[in-house]
């Protein structure tokens, strides 16, 4: 099963992981998508413009990924940013399922090979970068932090990565409901802050957007407008 996939500015990377959709457990009114130790693991890479017969796969560590950060190219090589799953517990008999880390793959164009990089141990999903970077070298990147003793599916936390120093900083919303999905402002500030998110709670009346475009991510979010329509509880824009 592939929920996302990646682009770069002259190639498109996708991610064929093992969890597998299994028409069998559907005919029997089951979640038909389940984790599989057999299937295996590769990333498909090929050009914008090309077609099936110019994918060149990659084999590599059984994982699951839904979503990616960001993907560009350096080189010859292609680097991806994404949310990965050592192992994801999807189906009801799934076990020993982990929790989603920033990870980084770098695919060796020329050598054929990948290598693995774990970028952070801390829980996290929804990765995101500024919209104008999508494809090309991003220096940050954003996260919803999933540590900790939640009860829903979003986190209490949003995570700044500065990929070139190595170093992150972390807001914490302090207050009921998730943060959810970080997304780009419209007009960000270069090199600052530039997420906002939209603090969901199950059922409130109204929703309550945060503007993060402050100098550091730990200086806490202003009011940003409200959201035109209400944002269902789950949605993610990553
Ligand atoms: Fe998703």
């Amino acid at each position: 099963m592939m929920h996302d996939w990646n682009v770069t500015r002259n190639h498109v990377v996708f991610m064929d992981l093992p969890l597998i959709f299994d028409m069998e457990a559907l005919a029997k009114g089951g979640i038909p998508i389940h984790w599989s130790d057999d299937y295996g693991a590769r990333l498909g890479v090929m050009p914008r413009n090309g077609s099936n017969k110019d994918v060149v796969w990659y084999e590599i560590e059984p994982c699951y990924v839904f979503h990616p950060m960001n993907s560009y190219e350096d080189g010859d090589k292609i680097v991806l940013d994404v949310a990965r799953f050592k192992k994801m517990a999807f189906g009801p008999e799934d076990t020993g399922g982990t929790p989603s880390l920033l990870h980084r793959w770098v695919i060796d164009t020329k050598k054929r090979t990948v290598s693995d990089q774990p970028l952070d141990d801390r829980p996290a999903d929804f990765p995101r970068v500024a919209d104008s970077r999508i494809g090309l070298k991003h220096r940050f990147g954003y996260m919803t932090g999933l540590g900790g003793d939640i009860a829903n599916q979003f986190g209490r936390e949003l995570f700044k990565y500065d990929l070139e120093s190595g170093k992150s900083e972390a807001w914490a919303t302090n207050s009921g409901g998730g943060a959810a999905s970080p997304c780009s402002c419209r007009r960000p500030r270069r090199g600052r802050g530039l997420r906002a998110h939209v603090r969901l709670r199950r059922r409130a009346r109204r929703q309550r957007p945060r503007d993060h475009r402050r100098p550091q991510l730990r200086q806490g979010p202003g009011r940003a407008g409200a959201p035109a329509v209400r944002v269902p509880y789950g949605f993610h824009g990553s």
